[in-house]
């Protein structure tokens, strides 16, 4: 353990700054690929990596269940791990497979009925753009869409001018998949709070991005995914249900994991978040996920946050200096994602291109921020999202691959 954490980078790096090339050293895929697709999935480390093949070989060795049982102080540690990176509780942490579903259970679990409202902002993700439109449908409720300001954040404004006593749920989106834009989660929560609606905020990727704590931003229900910018595996989210949240929520499905039969006829909710749960899971994944949290813990959050922004920024500005590129994050506070146009190339063939120089980036997708989409129109974009692991050196690159992929 002590010696993987060496690996990792993490003694040194929690000292103090984080040391680039101690992390990269304990990253393999660094070796291969500059990769720029953190927004996507980014880089395993290789403690997280061992965690899981470690946790695979038990499950080979001793039998699944029996792997499970050995494993107990690590799954639970995951809990605790993640209630740790958002400021909360163990018991208030629940474990699913991916984002959506996290954010699922909470959004369908909101009890509504005919005439009530629903408030969201316009950078919101598509699978929950199309839950919205679905839970609107069954239960007569209103979705009501906050437009964002001249800056390209959330209308605080015209949020406030939207709330009234029929309102249930104001869901935002922190940071898009779209663009660079943060939200200014702290001031919808209070308010959230003012106008006593659950907030329910999609951190999918913040988490491991930079800093959360739950109670200074006034959420309700937060989600949150593994593979993103928390370098955990694939297949791995979990959504965080505070105590006011769990006092109004009626789980929207119940199973043997998240509640027990009483023995008559009716049944007894699961404590904490975990009556939202599954009763079968991949522990590779959850060991997996709890080292890469653990991780990310040990670097700090505010390095990790201060890094990361910082790199995409100077990238932001470097393509702002190259003929033929514009940028189209919006926003007061930007982050590590960066979306760009190149004049005269679609962004699959600038992906492709920089594919071939082994850089990895990805392109947004209309579908997936419909509302950003019917507004700016100017999806698909290149999506470019570094993270503390990447270099200035790698950056540079890039600008130069693309600035040569604009001038041809
Ligand atoms: C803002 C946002 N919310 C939710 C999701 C869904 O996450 P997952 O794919 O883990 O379900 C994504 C995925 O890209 C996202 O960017």
């Amino acid at each position: 353990m002590d010696h993987a954490r060496d690996a990792s980078g993490v003694e040194s790096a929690a000292k103090g700054a984080i040391d680039v090339d101690l992390v990269r050293a304990g990253t393999p895929g660094c070796a291969h690929r500059l990769h720029l697709n953190n927004a996507g999935a980014a880089l395993l480390s290789q403690p997280t990596l061992d965690a899981m093949t470690g946790q695979l070989r038990l499950e080979a060795q001793l039998g699944g269940y029996e792997a499970e049982a050995a494993a107990r102080g690590k799954i639970e540690d995951t809990y605790a791990a993640l209630a740790e990176l958002v400021g909360g509780r163990a018991e208030q942490i629940a474990l699913f497979d991916n984002s959506t579903h996290a954010w699922n259970a909470a959004c369908y679990s909101i009890p509504l009925r005919p005439g009530d409202r629903i408030i969201t902002g316009n950078d919101e993700y598509g699978s929950s753009v199309l839950a919205y439109l679905q839970i609107a449908r069954r239960t007569g409720a209103e979705l009501v869409v906050i437009p964002n300001d001249a800056t390209g954040q959330i209308d605080l404004d015209a949020l406030r001018a939207e709330i009234d006593e029929r309102t249930r749920i104001i869901g935002l989106t922190w940071v898009p998949t779209a663009s660079g834009l943060v939200n200014p989660a702290a001031e919808v929560g209070a308010i959230a709070r003012a106008a006593d609606a659950l907030y329910l905020l999609d951190a999918t990727q913040v988490v491991g991005q930079f800093p959360i704590d739950v109670a200074t931003i006034g959420c309700d229900l937060l989600n949150g995914t593994g593979r993103k910018f928390l370098r955990g595996p694939r297949g791995t989210g979990f959504l965080w249900v505070g105590d006011r949240a769990l006092a109004r929520l009626d789980p929207f499905v119940v199973e043997i994991r998240s509640a027990t039969w009483d023995g008559a006829r009716g049944f007894t909710f699961a404590p904490g978040a975990r009556r939202f749960e599954s009763w079968e899971n991949s522990y590779v994944n959850i060991v997996g996920l709890g080292s890469a949290v653990r991780q990310a813990l040990d670097l700090g959050l505010a390095a990790i946050g201060e890094r990361s922004g910082r790199l995409g920024a100077l990238l932001r500005e470097q393509l702002d200096q190259v003929p033929g590129i514009t940028t189209h994050d919006l926003g007061k506070r930007r982050c590590a994602i960066v979306t760009a146009a190149v004049d005269g190339h679609s962004p699959a063939e600038v992906a492709g291109r920089l594919a071939g120089d082994g850089i990895n980036v990805s392109t947004t997708v209309a579908e997936h921020t419909p509302f950003d989409s019917e507004d700016r129109g100017v999806h698909p974009l290149v999506r470019l999202s570094p993270h503390y692991y990447n270099t200035e050196a790698e950056i540079d690159r890039t600008v130069a691959a693309l600035a040569a992929i604009a001038a041809s």
